[in-house]
């Protein structure tokens, strides 16, 4: 049989990634997908750009038209980035009937419905599996491995980036700034890090999750993003002497009023194996009703871990050529119209428990006050503790650990805090999941 013909778009750490993948193991991968697999063209921004990987020159384009317009190409790979021009690309390739397997967590997130939609129209295969958390197998495990559950929740380290950063803080003392700056040297980092640090790339994959696991449609607008900017070390160190590591978790849950979609940085209790995943590794727990809990742990990021997921929905595709559409696994893991669409709640109605950090003037009655309010509110503490002023400080750091409430209750609380005329400055508020 003769090799299935592939357009790649994109050389950059993933592309290039994906082209060594599929060359080293170029035997093992015919012997699983039951045909040989032919890179025919690139597209690239830049053809005179320095590139570790080399590559013939008469098969690296800059016009996108050759590879997509090409009738041989089979399927189209896309590992570009960005929305546009992604979006156009692939929808010309849909349109054009090519298959298309992409790691753009962003396109998916934002255009996903119309790029299924139109997939479905004209009977090609749209694969996403690097999408989310690089190299492991999660959206198959949920789509497939656990399609015989009811899922209750997911949550996740889905940005490489940021837990990279949260461990090089701890561990190493390094600023955040420069474990940035180390994330990027690494390949980790997407084109504009403002999406790793600042959670919009891990909401991106939490839009993904949620759409499989709950078979909703794709709803990136109604994610609640906080990223990791705004963390302080003390925050981390503190958190540490509390028994609880600070990590940045994307969290999908099915509550009776609705379901919670959110991105955040969380306290985690030590004992929990998720609060030590470290690094760019990633981690997705999954609460399902027959399975009970399972946790996936792997690489996030980087060439070759994502190359993994790429060339597995590479393998898929051609092992797919000869399906006919009806057959093959939906999309969303649940069946395009069976898609169903409850609300999703606002971070007002989110159940959490918290730390609170304040600083307080070192005098006497500030406990009081600040316990008095948190006890008119019915607010319950799990643990207080007040720390020593910093040398010539007239004030003290002091933390709350308190037992889970709405978060309107909690604002309402950290508001009549703030007033407090012993109070200075503002007061930090970060949730804690004990996954109990
Ligand atoms: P990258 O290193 O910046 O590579 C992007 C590649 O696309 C480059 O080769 C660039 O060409 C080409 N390109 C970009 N815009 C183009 C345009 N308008 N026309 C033609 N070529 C264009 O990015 P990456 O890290 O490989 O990421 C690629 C995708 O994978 C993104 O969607 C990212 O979110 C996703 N992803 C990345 C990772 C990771 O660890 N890096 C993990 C999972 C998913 P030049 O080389 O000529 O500049
Ligand atoms: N920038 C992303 C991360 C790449 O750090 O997780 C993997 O999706």
């Amino acid at each position: 049989m003769s090799a299935v013909r592939v357009g790649l778009l994109g050389l950059g750490v993933v592309g290039a990634g994906t082209v060594s993948v599929l060359t080293r193991n170029a035997h093992e991968i015919t012997r699983r997908a039951g045909r040989d697999i032919d890179i025919v063209k690139v597209l690239a921004r830049d053809p005179r750009k320095a590139r570790a990987l080399a590559w013939p020159k008469e098969r690296l384009t800059t016009d996108a038209g050759s590879v997509l317009d090409d009738p041989t190409i089979e399927v189209i790979v896309e590992l570009m980035g960005g929305l546009e021009p992604a979006r156009e690309y692939v929808l010309r390739a849909i349109r054009a009937g090519k298959h298309v397997v992409t790691a753009n967590k962003a396109l998916i997130a934002i255009h996903g419905n119309e790029i299924f939609a139109a997939a479905r129209e004209s009977g090609v295969v749209v694969a996403f599996e690097a999408a989310v958390a690089g190299g492991i197998p999660v959206i198959k495990t949920l789509r497939e491995g656990l399609a015989g559950n009811r899922i209750r929740g997911v949550a996740g380290i889905i940005n490489g980036t940021s837990n990279y950063i949260l461990t090089a803080m701890r561990e190493r003392g390094v600023e955040f700034d420069a474990a940035l700056r180390e994330a990027q040297a690494l390949g980790y980092a997407e084109a504009d890090p403002h999406f790793d640090i600042d959670g919009i790339d891990a909401a991106h994959k939490l839009t993904i999750l949620a759409s499989i696991a709950f078979g909703i449609p794709l709803k990136f607008d109604q994610v609640s993003v906080e990223g990791i900017r705004t963390l302080e070390s003390a925050d981390i160190v503190y958190a540490d002497e509390l028994g609880y590591r600070v990590k940045h978790l994307g969290i999908a849950r099915r509550m009776a009023r609705g379901i919670e979609l959110r991105v955040h940085p969380v306290l985690i209790p030590h004992r929990r194996l998720i609060a030590n995943v470290d690094g760019v590794m990633n981690a997705v727990l999954v609460h399902a009703d027959a399975v009970g809990s399972i946790l996936l742990h792997g690489p996030g990021a980087g060439a070759e871990p994502t190359a993994s997921a790429v060339v597995a929905d590479i393998i898929d595709v051609v092992r797919t050529l000869t399906t006919d559409p009806q057959w093959r696994v939906p999309h969303l893991a649940f069946q395009p119209d069976a898609l169903s669409d409850g609300p999703i709640l606002g971070m007002a109605d989110v159940e959490s428990a918290y730390y609170l950090r304040c600083e307080a003037l070192d005098r006497s009655g500030v406990l009081a006050d600040i316990t008095r309010i948190l006890a008119d509110l019915e607010i319950s503490i799990e643990a207080i503790l007040q720390k020593a002023p910093a040398p010539g400080a007239d004030h003290v750091p002091v933390i709350l650990l308190i037992h889970k409430v709405r978060e309107a209750k909690v604002d309402q609380a950290i508001a009549r805090i703030t007033g407090l005329a012993a109070i200075t400055g503002p007061i930090r508020k970060l949730r804690v999941e004990t996954f109990d």
